[in-house]
């Protein structure tokens, strides 16, 4: 599964000099492509509202077999949202496009990161294609 958060449908418009000048659409093909390639199935899916995040990771506890997130705003402040995850029980890499430590102090911090096998920051949207690689070695090895 993976996730896009609140805002980043707008990618490509949205600050461009922060988060780069792909759109979402431009990325979630290069996410597929990378996914093919790792032969990986992936579903992706974006919200712009917490509650459509947490009911597709509800539904998707029995389906999937791991999580790569982008929380967008998300990540700084919603304990609701790091429940869904915690109750799906399924590893978790949480990405962020831009290096959140480089910027607002109130961005230095994720109620997510605590709950994740790890965190990739920074990278731009080669972020997910490398959690996509770690995803794949974390479900041969089939412990996370
Ligand atoms: C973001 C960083 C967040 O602080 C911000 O609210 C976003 C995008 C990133 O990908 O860099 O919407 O998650």
């Amino acid at each position: 599964m993976i996730l896009h958060g609140p805002n980043l449908n707008m990618l490509g418009i949205r600050e461009p000099e922060v988060y780069g000048h792909k759109n979402l659409q431009q990325i979630n093909r290069a996410i597929s492509k990378k996914a093919d390639k790792l032969s990986l199935a992936v579903d992706i899916f974006q919200s712009n509202l917490e509650g459509e995040l947490i009911n597709y990771i509800h539904n998707g506890i029995d389906t999937y077999k791991g999580i790569i997130i982008n929380p967008a705003g998300l990540t700084h402040y919603s304990i609701a949202l790091r429940d869904a995850l915690l109750t799906a029980k399924l590893p978790v890499i949480e990405v962020h496009l831009s290096n959140i430590y480089q910027r607002e102090d109130f961005r230095h911090k994720s109620v997510i990161a605590p709950i994740a096998v790890g965190q990739i920051s920074g990278l731009g949207y080669q972020g997910y294609l490398f959690a996509l690689e770690k995803m794949k070695m974390i479900l041969k090895e089939g412990s996370f």
